[in-house]
Formats: C-alpha cells, structure tokens, sequence
C-alpha cells in the first residue's frame, strides 16, 4: 500500500502497526491540519476511514467507525456501509424498480423486495481513483469514479467526483459533483457512522445530545419506504428542534429494530451533535434537502471493527445528507434526475469543536450562509 501524505506534519507516529500489516491494494489519503485533526480517506467507495478529532480537553480520538483492514470495506456484507459515499442513489428505491422517461428500470433488491444505497454493488464497494488538489480552503484530495451505461441497472455513464477538504477550522467539507450522458437519477450520500466519545464495544451513543433544524420527517412503512407526504415531528419522539438526548425517548419509536432510522426534511439545514461525556460537538450544515438521521439500530456487536472493538446497537449514529428517499416512485417529492448539459452538485460541511466546561447544552456554532459553494 503506498500513502499520500498532503500533511506538513509527518503522520508515521499516528499510525499503528496494525495499519501497515495488510496487504490492500488501494491507496490512502491523509489530510492534516496544524491542530492535529486527521481525515484518512480511501480509494474503496471514497471511504472515510479515520476521522481523528481533540475532546474538549484536546486529546485525540478516531470518532468513526471502520476497519483497519481495508479489504473488509469491499465487502457490503460485512460493512454496513461504514464511511462510504453512496450512489448512485442513496437509500431505498421501493421494490427496486422505476419509470423514468417512460422506460422501466430495474436495480437488484438488496433490502428485502427494495434497493438500498445503488444496489448490490453500488459506489460504497467501487474502488474510485484519488489525486490530491489544491484548495485555497484546506488541505484537499478528489476522488472520481466513472460509472457505466447500466452499472446496477441505471441509465447513463455518470462521471462523479467527492472532493473532501480539510479546513484550519476544524471543518471536513465534502463537495458531491456527477454529470450523466443519459437521464438518470441521482442521490450521493456520505454515511460515516460516527460516536463523539470515539466508538467501542459497549459504548452507545444514547447520551450524545441532538439538535436537528428539522419540523418535518417522510414517515415510512415497516420496510422504511416512505409513504408519501410530509408529518410534523412536534410533540413527537422525532422532534430534535429543542437539544434532547438520543436516548431519551428513542424507545418510543414504533419500529423494528426500535430507534431512528428516518429523513428529516431541511428549509436550511444545521444540526449538531454533541457528547457531555468526551465534549466534542459536530454540527452538521448542507445545502441538501433532507437528512437521514440513523441511529445504528441494525449493530448488534457482530462487526468488529479497528482496534478489534465491536459496534453494539445504537453505538453509533449516522447523518446522511440526500434528496428524499424513493424520490423516482414518490409524486409527493422533488424528482432528482440529472439530464445530459445538467450538474448535480452539493456541499455538506462537518465542522468539529468542543464544549466549554460547564457550557449550556451545544447550539449550532456556524450559520447556513457560512457553507456557499
Ligand atoms: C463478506 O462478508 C461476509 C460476512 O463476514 C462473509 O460471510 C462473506 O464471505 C464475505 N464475502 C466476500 C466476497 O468476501
Ligand atoms: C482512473 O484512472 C485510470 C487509470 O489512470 C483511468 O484510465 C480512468 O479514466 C480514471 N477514471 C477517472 C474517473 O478519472
Ligand atoms: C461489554 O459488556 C459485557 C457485559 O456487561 C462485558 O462482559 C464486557 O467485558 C464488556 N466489554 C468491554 C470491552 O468493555
Ligand atoms: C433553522 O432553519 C431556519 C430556516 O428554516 C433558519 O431561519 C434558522 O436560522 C435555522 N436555525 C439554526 C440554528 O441554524
Ligand atoms: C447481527 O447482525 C448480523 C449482520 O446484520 C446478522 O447477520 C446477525 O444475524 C445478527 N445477529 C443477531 C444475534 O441478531
């Protein structure tokens, strides 16, 4: 495995033996900034494979989930799309099929009778081709992936590219970009699964408080297809408008596997996710429509992960930026297709820092107009 090494700071301390133990094929890529926060990034599914960031009393953590063998990562089965960029279209597709222009599509069910996150093989398992570029904004690296006429049964040789920049603000900014030769639809996501008290064995994330600028979910049925239309999470387990913490009326929701699993529809987006315990806060800005708010209800401990830890049930949560799920079968959501001269593009922005001892609960740190692409 060859590094690239964007950092000024020399990175050989950082990394553990277990690190240079494997024998993958695909590249690594780590941004650094001068506070020491670290973004690994490879070129399987445009993954996040580590995300380093200080506590409120500055020491380091990895806060998100994954492995140090990066063979494990092409591998749908085994990772449940840990740090990945989803495409081409994000979440479910009902019964894995649409009309689009007229023609019928199929993709293959990988979710009982619907299609999750592009299909078998979506863009989470392709390996995607990766080159440093410079930004004025940060430290930057841009992965590409051309994906066929056909690939999973969409339409149209779509050219994609992530762009994540690692900023001196503590910020990840990922910018989502593809042009297509054909209609097709089109959804990219980024799903790093993350705990802010770094993820382990028998650590949840049920204490990390949520703030969500949200009023409205897409309900969905009992295979999470949304049935249509738009509900009010006022007064409501869902209701994140007021900082709650996770756990604190999860198990109300009438699920199964019980917890959050939902699209929380954004006029302008920020949420912000803090932990009392470790003090770290994430707040979350985009300039997509909805969000997927996910609380690993589907971890149960059978994955182990780096640092031989497994993921338990609710031990980590996921905020997945998108256009609104089953939007090629719903009528009641925007149609996202992305014709031939068209762009598709969007920025989502991570931005990391930490509780001030003895600070009220976290409110958003940056507004929505700090995000202009
Ligand atoms: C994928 O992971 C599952 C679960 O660990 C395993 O059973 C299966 O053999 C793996 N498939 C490949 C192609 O490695
Ligand atoms: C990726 O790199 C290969 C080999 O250099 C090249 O043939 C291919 O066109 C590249 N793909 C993209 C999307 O840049
Ligand atoms: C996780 O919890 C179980 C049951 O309480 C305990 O036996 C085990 O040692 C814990 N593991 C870790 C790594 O703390
Ligand atoms: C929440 O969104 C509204 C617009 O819908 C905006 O006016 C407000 O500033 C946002 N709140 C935060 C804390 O970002
Ligand atoms: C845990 O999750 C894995 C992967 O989703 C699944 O194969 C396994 O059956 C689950 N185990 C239990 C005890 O539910």
């Amino acid at each position: 495995m060859t590094m690239k090494v964007l950092a000024i700071f020399c990175l050989t301390a950082a990394l553990s033996p277990a690190f240079f133990s494997q024998a993958a094929a695909v590249d690594t890529t780590v941004l650094r900034n001068e506070h020491g926060v670290e973004l690994h990034v490879i070129q399987t599914g445009a993954i996040v494979q580590k995300l380093i960031v200080p506590d409120a009393e500055g020491r380091m953590g990895d806060i998100v989930a994954g492995f140090n063998d990066l063979a494990h990562y092409d591998n749908n089965t085994y990772s449940p799309y840990f740090g990945a960029v989803i495409g081409r279209v994000a979440n479910r597709i009902g019964d894995a099929t649409f009309v689009l222009d007229g023609k019928r599509y199929h993709i293959p069910a990988n979710d009982h009778q619907n299609a999750l996150h592009g299909g078998k093989s979506g863009w989470s398992v392709k390996t995607w081709n990766m080159t440093e570029v410079d930004s004025d904004e940060g430290q930057a690296v841009l992965l590409t992936y051309i994906s066929p006429n056909g690939d999973e049964g969409f339409p149209g040789e779509v050219h994609a590219t992530v762009k994540y920049t690692l900023t001196e603000s503590n910020e990840v900014l990922i910018d989502f970009e593809a042009t297509s030769d054909a209609p097709t639809p089109i959804n990219m996501a980024q799903h790093s699964y993350f705990n802010l008290d770094v993820p382990g064995t028998n650590k949840t994330i049920l204490d990390h408080d949520v703030f969500i600028n949200g009023s409205y979910v897409t309900p969905v049925n009992e295979l999470l297809i949304p049935t249509g239309g738009f509900e009010a999470v006022d007064g409501t387990p869902y209701s994140f408008e007021v900082v709650d913490s996770i756990g604190s009326r999860l198990f109300e929701i009438d699920s199964d596997p019980v917890g959050y699993d939902v699209n929380y529809v954004l006029p302008e987006l920020a949420a912000t996710v803090s932990s009392p315990a470790s003090g770290r806060v994430m707040d979350l800005l985009t300039q997509a429509p909805g969000m997927q708010f996910y609380t690993g209800n589907q971890l149960n401990g059978s994955v182990i992960g780096k640092n031989y830890q497994a993921y338990p049930q609710y031990g980590m949560f996921v905020m997945e930026t998108q256009d609104f799920p089953n939007f090629v079968n719903e009528p009641s959501f925007p149609a996202c297709v992305l014709r031939p001269g068209g762009v598709y593009k969007y920025r989502t922005v991570w931005q990391f820092s930490t509780l001030a001892a003895a600070s009220p609960p976290a409110q958003p740190a940056v507004s929505v107009s700090s995000i202009g692409n």
